[in-house]
């Protein structure tokens, strides 16, 4: 299969993408544009890009909103009482269509990579089997990665550490935290310390909710960050949302940033689902609530957008696609300066697809997986500027999805 007339991201002129079985077998620049042969994809000039990934999401508990009632005030607390209500009616098959119904969501806007948080305080872990499950039945739409993450707690949820060591027995890919939520900053600090070790024995990576929250004194991220840098873990190890670096000084956070770069571990922001839920303890000035973006950016670290939620009791909208995440969230990290515009897709592909430790699974060169999405658009700038969309997803050398754009016709001039 040829994809011709290809712009690429990072390499001028038109290129034909050759795939062969299930992977890229050759690059070509051509001289100019080229006629569609029988079988040829033609790009039309249009951006080709390795997948979208989302790097955060809980595919646990999408889907729920509104029942059996809406969260009507918006706040963290009654999307807790709200989970509280719906959680008394899950099943296996219901998580597990859930799951399946999103996922089908995420495969229609060209995403193929997929991490997703799986609560484990639940003494039958049963949100977890069925994730399990879903993960070898979705194979031939996205390649999901799944967080044992202890939503109530590690140290204090009775048998919390017992339950993250079977979650990963079970075949978790990643272990999971929530230190600040711990009942104290002992137990934080000794939640931090319990999953890097079981990370550390199994080979998982890591990725721990850590500071989410507007609290300036929530400071667990310096705590998994010299956890990650003394055992040289850093590129296996996460901190999502990370919110409270929002309300941290500048003194603080400049030191903070020190040993942040020296650790090497990777972020993931949630913008639209923080915003939402964090700033709710102000009146005015009010807080936006959301990690330092632009800031970890510039200064060279590895930072990446995600979901979080689709319609569930925390966050009431979503609709699978990342790039409606991009745009907001440059829109609410001030990273509208057309340096960051050229290049805003680094944060919903190659940035993710580190923080997920894709490796050499994921880009487009020679002898990687035949792993393409054609966008509507030509360049990253006018992909969000236009709300672009996936327009075409090749899978493992095959069309998974293709997508007829809008067609929009003025009448009488
Ligand atoms: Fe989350």
């Amino acid at each position: 299969m040829n994809i011709i007339n290809a712009t690429l991201r990072k390499t001028p002129g038109l290129h034909t993408i050759t795939c062969e079985g299930e992977r890229i077998s050759a690059i070509t620049l051509q001289a100019g544009s080229v006629q569609a042969q029988p079988g040829d994809i033609d790009a039309q000039g249009q951006l080709v890009i390795a997948p979208l990934v989302e790097p955060h999401i809980h595919l646990d508990a999408t889907l729920t909103a509104g029942q059996p009632e809406w969260n009507l005030s918006g706040t963290l607390f009654e999307g807790i009482e709200r989970w509280a209500q719906r959680k008394e009616t899950i099943t296996h098959e219901d998580t597990k269509q859930r799951a399946h119904t999103t996922i089908r969501m995420l495969a229609e806007h060209g995403i193929q990579h997929v991490r997703t948080h799986v609560d484990v305080t639940d003494p039958t872990l049963g949100a977890l089997k069925a994730m399990l499950e879903v993960r070898e039945e979705a194979r031939h739409l996205i390649d999901l990665q799944i967080v044992a993450f202890p939503q109530e707690g590690i140290e204090s949820y009775e048998g919390g550490r017992e339950l993250m060591t079977r979650a990963v027995e079970m075949g978790a890919d990643v272990v999971g935290g929530i230190p600040h939520f711990e009942n104290t900053r002992d137990q934080g600090v000794s939640s931090i310390k319990f999953l890097m070790d079981l990370a550390e024995r199994t080979g998982c990576l890591v990725d721990v909710h850590c500071d989410e929250t507007d609290d300036p004194h929530s400071r667990f991220l310096e705590v998994l960050a010299e956890e990650a840098r003394v055992r040289g873990m850093g590129s296996r190890v996460t901190a999502s949302h990370t919110t409270a670096m929002g309300s941290y000084d500048n003194a603080y956070c400049s030191k903070l940033f020190r040993l942040l770069k020296a650790s090497g571990i990777n972020f993931v922001s949630c913008p639209t689902e923080s915003i939402h839920l964090q700033g709710r303890f102000d009146t005015f000035p009010k807080r936006r609530g959301v990690t330092r973006v632009a800031e970890l950016d510039r200064a060279g670290m590895n930072v990446c957008l995600g979901q979080d939620s689709i319609k569930d009791p925390w966050y009431p909208l979503g609709n699978g696609n990342i790039l409606r995440v991009l745009d907001a969230g440059l829109h609410i990290c001030h990273m509208m300066g057309f340096e960051d515009l050229k290049r805003c897709l680094d944060l919903v592909t190659d940035n993710s697809a580190r923080t997920l430790n894709l490796g050499e699974g994921y880009g487009i060169a020679v002898g990687r997986p035949a792993n393409l999405v054609i966008l509507d658009a030509e360049n990253d700038y006018e992909v969000l500027r236009r709300q672009a969309k996936a327009r075409v997803s090749i899978r493992a050398g095959k069309v998974l999805m293709t997508r007829v754009p809008e067609r929009v016709e003025l009448i009488g001039g």
